[in-house]
């Protein structure tokens, strides 16, 4: 498979820096509810990093604990870049350059593509004025140099609604890039996508490893994770039921640890 051999993994390409982010021993109770448990967990510099598990099965709560939305229960840690941060919030995480690429709904959809590209981190001129024509030029670079729109129909000054579903999560994940993030969340991106728009967010995702950033991918589709992916982490019923390093493991072989996942919750 040509795409998995492209985008190879690299994991340890950074193996003396720090993980970006590190959950040690993270568990999150709701009321009776455990939807995690001893979960530990990390991401490298430069690594994208896919989850699996079917619903419930934890993934979307360890991703808003990684954006600072939950807290851990007590015993858990959460590191960055080696330090242990005990006061981790949203704000935390925001500055410290981690994103997160919601589902279409992050943009304003009768906003043109250079409004939503700088939305709440407008430059401003010297005189303190938005620096529209900055937004612009560098909107029109950004769609240009990494985003593919070589086509002149897709042009800053539209609004979001004449875009793609594909388009749109390209805008979002682009601007997540340029304001710096050092980790790019995906929580089931290409959910209610069409084929072209699924490919388009995908590749997208492999833009994300190519600028050198990290991120987390949730997806539905192992079709869609395993070709973008460097790791897996498996969750299954809030607890890590298989980590598993690209190069390890085929497809395959890995459709076939899922369903004995969803068997028997064990993998051996
Ligand atoms: N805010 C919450 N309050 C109560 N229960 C929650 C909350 N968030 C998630 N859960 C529960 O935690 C479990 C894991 O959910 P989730 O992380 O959304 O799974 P996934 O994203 O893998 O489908 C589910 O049983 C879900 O109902
Ligand atoms: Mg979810």
């Amino acid at each position: 498979m040509s795409t998995a051999a492209a985008h190879k993994s690299q994991a340890h390409t950074s193996a003396d820096a720090p993980p970006v982010i590190e959950l040690r021993n993270v568990s999150k109770t709701f009321g009776e509810v455990r939807s995690l448990s001893g979960i530990n967990f990390k991401v490298h510099p430069g690594e994208i990093v896919g989850l699996l598990g079917d619903n419930g099965a934890g993934k979307s709560t360890l991703v808003k604990t990684v954006m600072g939305f939950h807290r851990p229960d007590s015993g858990g840690e959460i590191f960055f870049q080696g330090k242990r941060i005990d006061d981790w919030s949203v704000a935390r995480a925001r500055g410290l350059g981690i994103e997160t690429v919601y589902q279409e709904r992050a943009l304003c959809e009768k906003q043109p593509i250079w409004r939503n590209m700088f939305m709440g981190r407008e430059p401003r001129t010297k005189w303190g004025l938005l620096d529209v024509k900055k937004m612009r030029e560098e909107s029109a670079r950004l769609m240009s140099e990494h985003m593919g729109f070589t086509s002149a129909a897709v042009h800053p000054d539209n609004v979001v609604t004449t875009m793609s579903g594909g388009e749109k999560q390209g805008v979002a994940i682009t601007r997540a890039l340029y304001f710096d993030a050092q980790l790019v969340i995906l929580d089931e991106p290409t959910m209610g996508l069409s084929l072209t728009e699924t490919k388009k967010t995908l590749d997208f995702v492999a833009g994300i490893k190519k600028a050198g950033k990290s991120a987390i991918f949730i997806d539905h589709n192992i079709f869609h994770v395993y070709p973008v992916v460097d790791r897996l982490y498996v969750l299954d019923r809030g607890k890590v039921a298989g980590v598993y390093d690209k190069s390890e493991i085929s497809m395959d072989d890995l459709i076939d640890r899922l369903y004995r996942v969803a068997r028997s919750g064990s993998l051996e």
